[in-house]
C-alpha cells in the first residue's frame, strides 16, 4: 500500500506537542511526512522542515504559502495536522477543508460556539475528513471500556467521576512566566483557561465511554491564584441525556499531580477506572465481585481494544502511540473505511457549547444551563 501524504501547521522545534504528531503519524509506516509550516516564525519553519527531512520546495513559511502550494499538486497532502495555538485552529481549519483536504485539528478545535458549527457544516459541505485530537480516547484500554459500556458489562452507567488535575502551574512566582501567563489571559486563550485547555479532555473522554452526550452542566471556577483572570481550578457537575450523573474536576494548582488524568465509570453491576499514567491497565469490579486489572495486549480483549494493542502484553504503550491510533484511524477513514471512534469536528463543537456554558454557569454562581451546542439541541 502507497503511504499517504501528510503535512503539519504548527509543532514546531521546542514546541509541546509536535513531536507526538510527528511520532505518532509515522508510527505505523502510514503517512509520509511531505509538508510542513512549523512555526510562526518562517525563516526558522522552513529550516526546521528540511531538517525533519520534507523537500525544500515544501518547507514552507506559513500555512497560507502551505496552502497554495499544496493546493494544486498532484502529489499533494492527504491530510493536514493543525497543531498550532488555540486562536489559530478555526482559520486554517476552516480554509483546508474548503479547498478539499481532510484535517485534525487539536483542542479545543474553536473558541466560539458558532465557529464550531461553522466547522461541522464547512466538514460537511466539503464532504472531508475533519478528526479533533482527543487522543486520550485512542488508548486501547480506553477503547476497552467504552466496548464493555456498549455491550452492557456493568449495565446501565449511573455515575461517571473523572479528574484532569495537574500542578504544573501551582507555583505563583511563575506566573508571569511567559509560557504560563497567556493560558489565563483572556487576550490569548479565550474565555475559559484550565477548563478549556484539560477539561475538556474529562468531558470528551466521560462521552466517550459512556456513549453519550453532555446535556446540561453547573460550574464553579476559580482563580487560586489572583493575578489570573481566567480559572485555574473548576468543578463541573454534569448531566447526560441518558440521564448519566458526571462529576469533574480540572486544576493546574494541584502540585504533587503529575499528569492527573483519570476516569471512573460506575454502572448498575460494575465499575471501571483508568487513569493515564497507568494507560495499559483498566481496573474492573463486577457488583459483589472481585476487582480485576484488565491489560493491552492479553486474550479477549474487546476488538476496539485488540486492534489498537501494538506491542505483546506488559511491554508498555504511551501517549505517542495513542496519537498514532488516531493516524491509524485517519488513514482508515481517508481510505474509505469507517471508524467508529475517531473523534470529529461534532465533538469538537460539543467541546466549545461545554466550555462556554461552564464559564456562563460559573458566573451565575452554579446555575444549570444547556451544555449543547445549539445545532444539536
Ligand atoms: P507550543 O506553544 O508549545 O507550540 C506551538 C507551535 O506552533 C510553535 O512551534 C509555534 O512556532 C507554532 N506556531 C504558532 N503559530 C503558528 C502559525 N500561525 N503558523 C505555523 N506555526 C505556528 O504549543 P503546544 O503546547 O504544542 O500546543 C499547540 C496546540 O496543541 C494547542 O492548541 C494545544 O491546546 C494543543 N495540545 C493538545 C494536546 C493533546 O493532548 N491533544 C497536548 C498539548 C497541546
Amino acid at each position: 500500500m502507497t503511504k499517504l501524504k501528510w503535512g503539519m501547521i504548527g509543532g514546531g522545534d521546542g514546541s509541546q506537542i509536535g513531536p507526538a504528531h510527528r511520532l505518532g503519524a509515522q508510527a505505523d509506516g502510514l503517512f509520509e511526512f511531505a509538508a510542513g509550516a512549523l512555526d510562526h516564525r518562517p525563516v526558522e519553519g522552513r529550516a526546521y522542515a528540511q531538517r525533519l527531512g520534507i523537500a525544500e520546495d515544501r518547507a514552507y513559511g506559513d500555512w497560507r504559502e502551505m496552502l497554495e502550494g499544496e493546493r494544486d499538486r498532484a502529489d499533494r497532502i492527504d491530510l493536514v495536522t493543525v497543531a498550532t495555538p488555540n486562536s489559530t485552529h478555526f482559520e486554517i481549519t476552516k480554509a483546508f477543508l474548503e479547498a478539499g483536504f481532510n484535517v485534525l485539528c487539536e483542542k479545543p478545535m474553536t473558541l466560539t460556539v458558532e465557529e464550531g458549527e461553522e466547522i461541522v457544516r464547512v466538514a460537511e459541505a466539503s464532504g472531508k475528513i475533519c478528526a479533533v485530537n482527543y487522543c486520550y480516547s485512542a488508548y486501547p484500554m480506553v477503547r476497552q471500556a467504552r466496548a464493555m459500556v456498549r455491550n452492557g458489562e456493568i449495565g446501565k452507567v449511573r455515575l461517571v467521576v473523572t479528574n484532569f488535575s495537574h500542578g504544573h502551574h501551582g507555583d505563583a512566582t511563575d506566573a508571569d512566566n511567559p509560557r504560563v501567563r497567556w493560558r489565563y489571559d483572556p487576550a490569548m486563550a479565550g474565555v475559559s483557561g484550565q477548563f478549556a485547555d484539560c477539561g475538556i479532555h474529562a468531558l470528551h473522554m466521560a462521552s466517550f465511554i459512556c456513549d453519550d452526550a453532555v446535556d446540561r452542566l453547573s460550574a464553579d471556577f476559580a482563580s487560586t491564584i489572583p493575578s489570573r483572570e481566567l480559572e485555574d481550578d473548576a468543578m463541573v457537575n454534569f448531566r447526560m441525556t441518558g440521564g448519566t450523573v458526571g462529576r469533574l474536576w480540572t486544576s493546574s494548582v494541584a502540585i504533587g499531580r503529575q499528569h492527573g488524568f483519570d476516569i471512573q465509570v460506575f454502572g448498575e453491576t460494575g465499575g471501571l477506572r483508568w487513569a493515564s499514567e497507568q494507560p495499559n491497565q483498566l481496573i474492573s469490579t463486577p457488583v459483589g465481585g472481585r476487582t480485576q486489572i484488565i491489560e493491552k495486549g492479553e486474550a479477549g480483549l474487546h476488538e476496539e481494544a485488540r486492534r489498537l494493542s501494538r506491542v505483546a502484553i506488559a511491554h508498555p504503550e504511551g501517549f505517542p502511540l495513542a496519537v498514532a491510533n488516531i493516524y491509524c484511524d485517519l488513514a482508515d477513514a481517508i481510505r474509505g473505511e469507517t471508524r467508529d471512534g475517531l473523534p470529529g469536528a461534532a465533538d469538537g463543537v460539543r467541546s466549545m457549547a461545554a466550555v462556554h456554558a461552564a464559564v456562563d454557569s460559573a458566573r451565575q454562581h452554579g446555575a444549570w444551563v444547556d451544555a449543547r451546542p445549539p445545532m444539536f439541541r
